[in-house]
């Protein structure tokens, strides 16, 4: 047989495989229970004790048989309104430093939601999802339910939470952007209800915190577990630790020469919200999604212009009750 035609061939079969695993998972999540509260495009399923879309658990369920992790791989984790948009740009920028010059990065002209490919939905579109070049891979699915290479390799993984309270606002607000118009809004009491009973994307949030809170104390050199508030508070120390901890530290030189407060700069709230990409692009993400839905107030505490005292009293007691004796804390 022809080469170019056993290639064909061995292609068509691999087509055929991948199409019936895919009836398979079809049929798997349409057993999973549902939640429709939130009245988004589709319901969350629960998969494997977390919430999230259908199409979701589908790239998800076929990353955890096919990915193959490399040891140069970094996994940029997060808790989703925690901080996923900078921890992106940041890493981004840290790893192609000395591919792009201010005028020739990638972040300028893209959201960074397209500069890597992600774990939770670039699966249903291809099996090897890798950027040529590029070791970064985004995700907010649960440790647990991460592929077990990944967990077994020497790759690294990043994650940033931020304080629950301040990470409800900026979902219901997220939520409310991009949900389809023709559904009924969902009011901040419903959905701080089902926030506070765990039904959220990729939640219950204090599962999704603490599976990376845990693996980062077991093993701090493989996972590194940052605060959006301490990010915020003192970035220039936190830049420098992920640059260090991905393998990609700055060199005197380039601290002398202000790499680490270029790259700060560029990834800024202020910087990103105002570049035209974010402002009026949209992102062909699962759907078609907005750019600006991901840049609303990047602030710390707006929780208290939107909680009531008793809201956030029972969150305050939630996270307190679920994170005892994890050695984590969200201070006020
Ligand atoms: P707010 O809704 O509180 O403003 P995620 O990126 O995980 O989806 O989280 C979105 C939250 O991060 C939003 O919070 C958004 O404004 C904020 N954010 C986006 N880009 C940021 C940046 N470069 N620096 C700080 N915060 C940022």
């Amino acid at each position: 047989m022809e080469k170019t035609q056993l290639a064909s061939n061995i292609s068509n079969y691999e087509d055929q495989v991948v199409s019936l695993e895919m009836e398979r998972i079809g049929d798997t999540i349409s057993s999973l229970p549902t939640e429709d509260g939130w009245r988004t495009l589709k319901p969350l399923c629960l998969y494997q004790g977390f919430w999230c879309f259908p199409y979701y658990a589908e790239s998800i369920i076929l990353g955890q048989k096919y990915y193959k992790a490399e040891p140069s791989d970094i996994f940029v984790c997060s808790a989703p309104k925690s901080g996923t948009t900078w921890l992106k740009a940041l890493t981004f920028s840290i790893v192609t430093r000395t591919r792009f010059n201010s005028s020739s990065n990638p972040l300028l002209f893209q959201s960074p939601h397209t500069c890597m490919p992600s774990f939770h939905r670039s699966f249903s579109k291809k099996l090897d999802i890798r950027e040529p070049g590029l070791p970064l891979i985004a995700s907010h699915t649960p440790y647990a339910s991460l592929p077990k290479s990944v967990k077994d390799s020497d790759c690294k993984i990043v994650y940033i939470c931020r304080d629950p309270r301040d990470a409800f606002v900026s979902l219901f607000h997220y939520i409310a952007k991009v949900r389809p118009k023709e559904n009924e809004p969902i009011s901040l009491e419903e959905a701080f209800e089902l926030y506070c009973e765990g039904k959220s994307l990729f939640g219950p949030f204090w599962d999704n915190i603490l599976g990376y809170w845990r693996a980062s104390v077991e093993r701090p050199r493989k996972v590194l577990f940052l605060k959006y508030e301490d990010m915020m508070k003192d970035t220039t120390l936190n830049v420098k630790k992920l640059a260090e901890f991905v393998g990609y530290p700055f060199s005197l030189e380039e601290e002398q020469q202000g790499m680490v407060q270029k790259i700060i700069e560029m990834c800024s709230f202020e910087f990103m919200s105002n570049l035209e990409v974010n402002k009026n692009g949209i992102s062909r993400l699962a759907t078609n999604v907005e750019n600006n839905v991901f840049f609303r107030k990047g602030k710390v505490g707006d929780w208290k212009n939107h909680l009531t005292p008793e809201m956030a009293n029972r969150l305050d007691n939630i996270i307190e009750q679920k994170l005892i004796g994890s050695g984590l804390t969200f201070n006020p």
